[in-house]
Protein backbone atom coordinates (compact mmCIF):
# COMPACT_ATOMS: atom_id res chain seq x y z
CA UNK A 1 0.00 0.00 0.00
CA UNK A 2 1.69 3.63 -0.94
CA UNK A 3 1.53 6.68 0.75
CA UNK A 4 -2.20 8.58 0.00
CA UNK A 5 -3.84 11.57 0.30
CA UNK A 6 -0.76 13.81 0.12
CA UNK A 7 -1.68 15.42 -3.54
CA UNK A 8 -4.55 16.58 -1.55
CA UNK A 9 -4.56 20.33 -2.45
CA UNK A 10 -5.60 21.43 0.83
CA UNK A 11 -2.60 19.64 2.68
CA UNK A 12 0.60 21.65 2.78
CA UNK A 13 2.63 20.48 5.96
CA UNK A 14 3.65 16.78 6.19
CA UNK A 15 5.68 16.28 9.31
CA UNK A 16 7.90 12.91 9.78
CA UNK A 17 8.77 11.53 13.30
CA UNK A 18 10.06 8.62 14.81
CA UNK A 19 12.52 6.94 16.89
CA UNK A 20 16.31 7.48 16.13
CA UNK A 21 17.66 6.15 13.20
CA UNK A 22 14.54 4.78 11.39
CA UNK A 23 14.33 6.32 8.27
CA UNK A 24 12.79 9.76 8.54
CA UNK A 25 15.22 11.75 6.73
CA UNK A 26 14.88 9.51 4.04
CA UNK A 27 11.66 8.79 3.84
CA UNK A 28 10.91 12.63 4.04
CA UNK A 29 13.15 13.73 1.09
CA UNK A 30 12.18 10.68 -0.89
CA UNK A 31 8.42 11.74 -0.09
CA UNK A 32 9.25 15.79 -0.86
CA UNK A 33 10.89 14.35 -4.26
CA UNK A 34 7.88 12.16 -5.08
CA UNK A 35 5.53 15.67 -4.44
CA UNK A 36 8.07 17.83 -6.40
CA UNK A 37 6.74 15.70 -9.50
CA UNK A 38 3.39 17.85 -9.13
CA UNK A 39 3.67 20.83 -6.78
CA UNK A 40 6.87 23.29 -5.99
CA UNK A 41 7.67 21.93 -2.36
CA UNK A 42 9.63 22.77 0.08
CA UNK A 43 11.59 20.00 2.51
CA UNK A 44 12.49 21.43 5.89
CA UNK A 45 15.05 20.26 8.37
CA UNK A 46 14.51 20.87 12.07
CA UNK A 47 16.73 18.33 13.37
CA UNK A 48 20.05 20.20 14.81
CA UNK A 49 22.22 17.19 12.97
CA UNK A 50 21.79 18.30 9.65
CA UNK A 51 21.21 15.15 8.29
CA UNK A 52 19.17 16.70 4.82
CA UNK A 53 22.69 18.01 3.15
CA UNK A 54 24.55 14.66 4.02
CA UNK A 55 21.16 12.16 2.94
CA UNK A 56 20.99 14.64 -0.72
CA UNK A 57 25.08 15.19 -0.80
CA UNK A 58 24.58 18.60 -0.99
CA UNK A 59 25.27 21.85 1.19
CA UNK A 60 21.75 22.92 2.49
CA UNK A 61 22.24 25.37 5.61
CA UNK A 62 19.94 28.11 6.61
CA UNK A 63 18.81 29.85 3.34
CA UNK A 64 16.19 28.30 0.79
CA UNK A 65 18.58 26.43 -1.57
CA UNK A 66 17.15 24.50 -4.99
CA UNK A 67 17.73 20.77 -4.32
CA UNK A 68 20.31 19.53 -7.53
CA UNK A 69 18.99 17.58 -10.23
CA UNK A 70 15.27 17.35 -8.95
CA UNK A 71 13.29 20.52 -10.33
CA UNK A 72 10.74 22.14 -7.86
CA UNK A 73 12.20 20.70 -4.78
CA UNK A 74 13.64 23.34 -2.68
CA UNK A 75 15.40 22.84 0.81
CA UNK A 76 16.47 24.85 4.16
CA UNK A 77 17.41 23.83 7.68
CA UNK A 78 16.21 25.63 10.56
CA UNK A 79 17.78 25.82 13.73
CA UNK A 80 15.66 26.46 17.26
CA UNK A 81 18.59 27.96 18.84
CA UNK A 82 19.54 30.27 16.28
CA UNK A 83 15.64 31.48 16.29
CA UNK A 84 15.63 32.07 19.85
CA UNK A 85 18.73 33.75 19.91
CA UNK A 86 17.40 36.30 16.84
CA UNK A 87 14.12 36.41 18.91
CA UNK A 88 16.01 37.31 22.12
CA UNK A 89 18.48 40.19 19.83
CA UNK A 90 15.24 41.66 18.53
CA UNK A 91 13.63 41.69 21.37
CA UNK A 92 15.99 42.45 24.24
CA UNK A 93 14.25 46.06 25.54
CA UNK A 94 11.19 44.49 25.53
CA UNK A 95 11.76 41.58 27.60
CA UNK A 96 14.02 43.47 29.75
CA UNK A 97 11.05 46.10 29.76
CA UNK A 98 8.71 42.73 30.94
CA UNK A 99 10.78 41.68 33.64
CA UNK A 100 11.64 45.19 34.99
CA UNK A 101 7.61 46.42 35.12
CA UNK A 102 6.24 42.95 36.22
CA UNK A 103 8.82 41.85 39.18
CA UNK A 104 10.99 43.04 42.28
CA UNK A 105 13.62 42.20 39.99
CA UNK A 106 17.09 44.18 40.52
CA UNK A 107 19.29 44.62 37.51
CA UNK A 108 21.39 42.45 38.23
CA UNK A 109 18.09 39.50 38.42
CA UNK A 110 16.60 40.82 35.05
CA UNK A 111 20.02 39.79 33.13
CA UNK A 112 20.12 36.56 35.09
CA UNK A 113 16.39 36.15 33.86
CA UNK A 114 17.83 37.39 30.39
CA UNK A 115 20.09 34.38 30.21
CA UNK A 116 17.44 31.77 31.02
CA UNK A 117 15.43 30.41 28.27
CA UNK A 118 11.78 30.87 28.35
CA UNK A 119 10.03 27.47 27.93
CA UNK A 120 8.87 26.44 24.83
CA UNK A 121 10.17 29.33 23.12
CA UNK A 122 13.32 28.53 20.88
CA UNK A 123 11.12 25.44 18.88
CA UNK A 124 8.19 28.17 18.82
CA UNK A 125 10.33 30.08 16.95
CA UNK A 126 11.89 27.78 14.75
CA UNK A 127 7.92 27.09 14.13
CA UNK A 128 7.27 30.68 13.27
CA UNK A 129 9.87 30.37 10.47
CA UNK A 130 8.10 27.55 9.14
CA UNK A 131 4.47 29.15 9.63
CA UNK A 132 6.03 32.57 8.05
CA UNK A 133 6.99 30.42 5.55
CA UNK A 134 3.86 28.66 4.71
CA UNK A 135 1.74 31.84 4.80
CA UNK A 136 4.30 33.81 1.99
CA UNK A 137 2.52 30.53 0.39
CA UNK A 138 5.40 30.21 -2.36
CA UNK A 139 5.18 26.61 -2.37
CA UNK A 140 2.23 24.26 -2.42
CA UNK A 141 4.23 21.85 0.01
CA UNK A 142 5.80 21.49 3.06
CA UNK A 143 7.68 18.65 3.88
CA UNK A 144 8.99 18.73 8.07
CA UNK A 145 12.01 16.17 9.01
CA UNK A 146 11.98 16.20 12.48
CA UNK A 147 15.18 14.71 15.23
CA UNK A 148 14.25 12.01 17.18
CA UNK A 149 10.83 11.43 18.56
CA UNK A 150 12.07 13.77 22.20
CA UNK A 151 12.98 16.37 20.05
CA UNK A 152 9.79 16.12 17.65
CA UNK A 153 7.10 16.17 20.64
CA UNK A 154 9.22 19.41 22.31
CA UNK A 155 9.01 21.43 18.89
CA UNK A 156 5.15 19.76 19.09
CA UNK A 157 4.21 20.55 22.32
CA UNK A 158 6.05 24.20 22.40
CA UNK A 159 2.78 26.10 21.91
CA UNK A 160 1.13 25.05 24.75
CA UNK A 161 4.30 25.00 26.50
CA UNK A 162 5.09 29.11 25.68
CA UNK A 163 1.23 29.68 26.04
CA UNK A 164 1.75 28.85 29.74
CA UNK A 165 4.37 31.60 29.96
CA UNK A 166 2.54 33.74 28.22
CA UNK A 167 0.08 33.86 30.66
CA UNK A 168 1.97 34.01 33.65
CA UNK A 169 3.94 37.29 32.16
CA UNK A 170 0.30 38.79 30.93
CA UNK A 171 -0.69 38.01 35.10
CA UNK A 172 2.15 40.10 35.93
CA UNK A 173 1.35 42.74 33.43
CA UNK A 174 -2.15 42.50 34.45
CA UNK A 175 -0.82 43.86 38.18
CA UNK A 176 1.63 46.54 36.83
CA UNK A 177 -1.14 47.78 34.65
CA UNK A 178 -3.74 48.13 37.35
CA UNK A 179 -0.95 49.48 39.19
CA UNK A 180 -0.43 52.60 36.71
CA UNK A 181 -4.27 53.10 36.47
CA UNK A 182 -4.76 53.35 40.30
CA UNK A 183 -1.99 56.42 40.55
CA UNK A 184 -2.77 57.87 36.71
CA UNK A 185 -6.05 56.72 35.99
CA UNK A 186 -4.40 55.46 32.32
CA UNK A 187 -2.92 53.07 30.73
CA UNK A 188 -1.64 52.67 27.14
CA UNK A 189 -0.39 49.38 25.78
CA UNK A 190 3.72 49.24 25.47
CA UNK A 191 5.98 47.06 23.37
CA UNK A 192 6.19 44.55 26.01
CA UNK A 193 2.42 44.33 25.73
CA UNK A 194 2.77 43.93 22.06
CA UNK A 195 5.48 41.75 22.18
CA UNK A 196 3.32 39.32 24.45
CA UNK A 197 0.31 40.01 22.34
CA UNK A 198 2.72 38.79 19.20
CA UNK A 199 3.85 35.71 20.53
CA UNK A 200 0.12 35.12 21.53
CA UNK A 201 -0.91 35.27 17.90
CA UNK A 202 1.76 33.16 17.06
CA UNK A 203 0.82 30.34 19.32
CA UNK A 204 -2.42 30.38 17.98
CA UNK A 205 -1.26 30.01 14.33
CA UNK A 206 0.80 27.25 14.98
CA UNK A 207 -1.75 25.19 17.00
CA UNK A 208 -4.30 26.11 14.43
CA UNK A 209 -2.70 25.00 11.45
CA UNK A 210 -1.08 21.93 13.61
CA UNK A 211 -4.60 20.76 14.97
CA UNK A 212 -5.80 21.56 11.30
CA UNK A 213 -6.27 18.00 9.76
CA UNK A 214 -6.88 18.56 6.12
CA UNK A 215 -3.70 21.09 6.17
CA UNK A 216 -1.16 19.17 8.35
CA UNK A 217 -0.40 15.30 8.36
CA UNK A 218 2.21 13.45 10.61
CA UNK A 219 3.64 10.43 9.63
CA UNK A 220 5.69 8.67 11.98
CA UNK A 221 8.51 6.33 10.55
CA UNK A 222 8.91 3.15 12.22
CA UNK A 223 11.23 -0.17 11.91
CA UNK A 224 10.05 -3.46 12.75
CA UNK A 225 11.40 -3.64 16.26
CA UNK A 226 9.86 -3.43 19.81
CA UNK A 227 11.66 -0.93 20.97
CA UNK A 228 10.47 1.45 18.13
CA UNK A 229 7.08 0.05 18.29
CA UNK A 230 6.47 1.18 21.69
CA UNK A 231 8.07 4.45 20.62
CA UNK A 232 5.44 5.02 17.98
CA UNK A 233 2.89 3.90 20.11
CA UNK A 234 3.88 6.73 23.28
CA UNK A 235 4.22 9.30 20.20
CA UNK A 236 1.07 9.20 18.54
CA UNK A 237 -0.37 9.27 21.89
CA UNK A 238 1.12 12.20 22.52
CA UNK A 239 0.39 13.77 18.86
CA UNK A 240 -3.52 12.69 19.50
CA UNK A 241 -3.35 15.12 22.88
CA UNK A 242 -1.99 17.86 20.70
CA UNK A 243 -4.61 16.93 18.13
CA UNK A 244 -2.20 16.10 15.33
CA UNK A 245 -3.74 13.78 12.68
CA UNK A 246 -1.87 11.24 11.74
CA UNK A 247 -3.53 8.71 8.58
CA UNK A 248 -0.69 6.29 7.61
CA UNK A 249 2.40 5.35 8.83
CA UNK A 250 5.60 3.93 7.55
CA UNK A 251 7.39 1.12 8.30
CA UNK A 252 10.95 0.72 7.13
CA UNK A 253 13.95 -1.71 6.82
CA UNK A 254 11.26 -4.66 6.31
CA UNK A 255 13.44 -7.62 5.18
CA UNK A 256 11.94 -9.36 1.66
CA UNK A 257 14.06 -11.39 0.54
CA UNK A 258 15.09 -15.06 2.11
CA UNK A 259 17.66 -15.81 -0.24
CA UNK A 260 20.39 -16.57 2.77
CA UNK A 261 20.19 -18.18 6.21
CA UNK A 262 20.51 -14.93 7.39
CA UNK A 263 17.89 -13.27 5.33
CA UNK A 264 15.43 -15.99 6.50
CA UNK A 265 16.50 -15.74 10.49
CA UNK A 266 15.90 -11.70 9.90
CA UNK A 267 12.68 -12.05 7.82
CA UNK A 268 11.11 -14.30 10.96
CA UNK A 269 12.19 -12.14 13.26
CA UNK A 270 10.48 -9.56 11.89
CA UNK A 271 7.21 -11.08 11.17
CA UNK A 272 5.41 -10.91 14.47
CA UNK A 273 6.62 -7.27 15.31
CA UNK A 274 4.52 -6.68 11.53
CA UNK A 275 2.02 -8.08 12.79
CA UNK A 276 2.26 -6.33 16.14
CA UNK A 277 1.94 -3.08 14.32
CA UNK A 278 -0.80 -4.15 12.15
CA UNK A 279 -2.72 -5.09 15.67
CA UNK A 280 -1.58 -1.90 17.16
CA UNK A 281 -1.60 0.88 15.16
CA UNK A 282 -5.10 -0.64 13.29
CA UNK A 283 -6.71 3.32 12.70
CA UNK A 284 -3.34 3.83 10.68
CA UNK A 285 -2.61 2.61 7.37
CA UNK A 286 0.85 1.08 6.81
CA UNK A 287 2.89 1.80 4.08
CA UNK A 288 6.04 -0.91 3.82
CA UNK A 289 9.54 -0.35 2.90
CA UNK A 290 12.10 -2.98 2.32
CA UNK A 291 15.53 -2.42 3.73
CA UNK A 292 17.84 -1.53 0.92
CA UNK A 293 20.81 -3.56 0.08
CA UNK A 294 23.08 -0.03 -0.08
CA UNK A 295 22.26 3.05 2.41
CA UNK A 296 19.89 5.23 0.71
CA UNK A 297 22.50 8.27 0.28
CA UNK A 298 22.13 10.88 -3.01
CA UNK A 299 18.95 11.89 -5.32
CA UNK A 300 18.87 8.40 -7.26
CA UNK A 301 18.66 6.05 -4.17
CA UNK A 302 16.49 8.80 -2.38
CA UNK A 303 14.40 8.04 -6.36
CA UNK A 304 14.42 4.50 -5.74
CA UNK A 305 12.62 4.89 -2.26
CA UNK A 306 10.33 7.63 -3.58
CA UNK A 307 8.95 4.81 -6.22
CA UNK A 308 7.94 2.76 -3.45
CA UNK A 309 6.56 5.41 -0.99
CA UNK A 310 4.02 6.68 -4.19
CA UNK A 311 3.85 3.05 -5.18
CA UNK A 312 5.45 3.85 -8.53
N1 LIG B 1 15.03 1.05 3.80
C1 LIG B 1 16.32 1.27 4.05
N2 LIG B 1 17.27 0.39 3.62
C2 LIG B 1 18.58 0.60 3.86
N3 LIG B 1 19.07 1.66 4.52
C3 LIG B 1 18.17 2.57 4.99
C4 LIG B 1 16.77 2.42 4.78
N4 LIG B 1 16.16 3.50 5.33
C5 LIG B 1 17.13 4.25 5.85
N5 LIG B 1 18.34 3.71 5.64
C6 LIG B 1 19.65 4.21 6.09
O1 LIG B 1 19.63 4.25 7.50
C7 LIG B 1 20.35 5.36 7.99
C8 LIG B 1 19.41 6.20 8.85
O2 LIG B 1 18.41 6.76 8.01
P1 LIG B 1 17.85 8.23 8.23
O3 LIG B 1 18.97 9.20 8.40
O4 LIG B 1 16.86 8.47 7.17
O5 LIG B 1 17.15 7.99 9.62
P2 LIG B 1 16.60 9.07 10.65
O6 LIG B 1 15.43 8.45 11.32
O7 LIG B 1 16.40 10.35 9.97
O8 LIG B 1 17.81 9.19 11.65
P3 LIG B 1 17.98 10.30 12.82
O9 LIG B 1 17.10 9.86 13.93
O10 LIG B 1 19.42 10.21 13.17
O11 LIG B 1 17.58 11.61 12.24
C9 LIG B 1 20.87 6.10 6.76
O12 LIG B 1 22.19 5.70 6.55
C10 LIG B 1 19.96 5.62 5.65
O13 LIG B 1 20.63 5.64 4.41
MG1 LIG C 1 17.13 12.31 10.43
Amino acid sequence: MPLTGLESKELKMIIFGGKGGVGKTSCSIACAIGLAEKFKTLVISTDPAHSVSDSLCQEIGFSLKPVHKVTNLTAIEISADKAFKQFKKEHESELIKLFDTSTNFDAEDIQQMMSLSIPGIDEVMSFKTIIDLIEENNYEKYVVDTAPTGHALRLLSSPVLLDEWIKMAAKMRWKYRYMIESFSGDYKDDEADLMLLNLKKTVKRIAALLSNSEKCEFIPVCIPEDMAIMETDRLLKELYQFKITSRQMILNNVMESDESGFCRQRKAAQSKYIDKVADLFKNLQVVIVPVFPDEIKGVAALEKLKNILFGR
